[in-house]
């Protein structure tokens, strides 16, 4: 097997033949599952040629015009691009494109406006809050004091109240907002309106709905954040990557955060990537690809709800769904393996309430892969079927081996 786009294969496989099968075989395997998982998309084949340009080879520390490093002229107009470009997307006075990912993002704005030792009010992580957000794992939690708010034990949503009522009592220094598995909307303008009440810095971290910012099927944190934190890999389909985007008087803090703060030599073969997909969210395809995602994850939503599993807030406005499995006899851990058995690759996740794992999935790969509603019904049958019925498990695999060979992410 051969990829038509990256002739590149064909050198690795006569010099590096081990490495040569191992990437074809993950392409195989992306090509032949039902790529679930959230947070994963299929960039497209002109964001592939730009990662793997010569411009990995460039070092370029510092920024376009103010550079470490001699020969930097031409990645400095890339840079260029991607910051214009993300601006002009996002409606953003700065753009900083040079995090390595979203964890550094979030650090880099965490450096950027805090002190260690700071409060600093988040989600909390039983709630979907992530990493970066105060696990005493991470970096968050150790050098800062967070304080987790959480969301309704009815309705699953944002307790807004308690996140006012938290504000109130522990005077935090920042207010972060965003999630891994917040299916809804988050209502921007309210967390600034708490944050504003007790003189907090408002961080939106949109790692997971910034693509559906850029094609205007989410509300957009720019006007209400004074940092917005973000991933380019997601439903915006990029290359692997962190972007951050804020006001003019806070832009200079946040470069000096990113470098020399948290990072050295900036990538600018992932920066020239960014910049092509921020070109790709700019279209009107991409407009419709956006609505899309989520007309299909509200169909999937409403599949898997129709066949028992319990849909966390009841539904979604997004990519995103959470659902426990209980309800079938399986909970959300056994549930991953039985259907990646099958085919069907998606997380398993912390649900609000109860001790049992629920599973978390995404249509932002699908629908990249022009699936419509009519497949995500198929989906969401398959995988009930598998969690009901395990002994169906091969007949599913044939099934979504079928399914997605109508669906190549790689045509040709
Ligand atoms: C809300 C949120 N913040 C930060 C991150 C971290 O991104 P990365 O894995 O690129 O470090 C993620 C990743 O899923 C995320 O969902």
């Amino acid at each position: 097997m051969t990829v038509a786009h990256v002739p590149e294969t064909d050198v690795l496989r006569a010099q590096d033949p081990e490495l040569a099968e191992l990437l074809l075989g993950e392409l195989e395997r992306q090509s032949t599952t039902l790529q679930l998982i959230a947070a994963e998309n299929f960039t497209s084949p002109a964001v592939l040629a730009a990662l793997g340009s010569p411009l990995a080879n460039k070092y370029a520390e510092g920024y376009p015009g103010a550079r470490h490093h001699g020969g930097c002229e031409i990645v400095d107009v890339a840079e260029r691009i991607a910051v214009d470009r993300a601006k002009a997307l996002f409606g953003a006075e700065h753009a900083n494109v040079q995090s390595h990912s979203g964890s550094s993002a979030v650090l880099a704005a965490y450096a950027a406006l805090l002190r260690p030792g700071d409060t600093v009010l988040a989600l909390g992580l039983p709630y979907g809050g992530h990493l970066t957000h105060g696990s005493p794992a991470n970096f968050s939690g150790r050098w800062f004091d967070f304080v987790g708010y959480g969301v309704d034990g009815e309705t699953g949503l944002v307790d807004y109240e308690q996140v006012r009522t938290l504000a109130r009592s522990h005077r935090p220094k920042a207010i972060v907002c965003g999630s891994i598995a917040y299916p809804r909307h988050l209502d921007y303008a309210l967390f600034r309106e708490i944050a504003d009440e007790v003189g907090a810095y408002l961080i939106a971290d949109a790692a997971h709905p910034i693509g559906l910012v850029a094609g205007g099927a989410a509300p957009n944190p720019v006007p209400y954040a004074d940092v917005v934190c973000a991933t380019t890999h997601k439903v915006l389909r990029g290359p692997r990557g962190g972007m951050i985007l804020c006001g003019a008087e806070l832009a200079e803090r946040v470069d000096r955060a990113v470098f020399p703060f948290t990072q050295g030599g900036a990538q600018m073969h992932t920066i020239a990537a960014k910049a092509v997909a921020f070109g790709e969210a700019a279209t009107d395809a991409f407009t419709l690809y956006a609505h899309q995602v989520v007309a299909n994850a509200r169909v999937l939503t409403d599949v898997l709800a129709a066949e028992g599993l319990a849909v966390t807030t009841g539904g979604t406005d997004t990519h995103l769904i959470t659902a426990d499995p209980s309800p079938l006899g399986v909970d959300g851990r056994a549930a991953r393996g039985l259907l990646a058995a099958a085919g069907l690759i998606l997380d398993c996740c912390a649900l609000p309430h109860g001790d049992v794992r629920g599973l978390r999935l995404g249509t932002a790969a699908v629908t990249t892969q022009g699936m419509g509603q009519a497949e995500m019904r198929r989906i969401g049958v398959l995988l009930a079927t598998v969690l009901r019925e395990p002994a169906r498990t091969k007949a599913v695999r044939a099934e979504v081996r079928e399914l997605t060979g109508g669906f190549p992410p790689y045509p040709g």
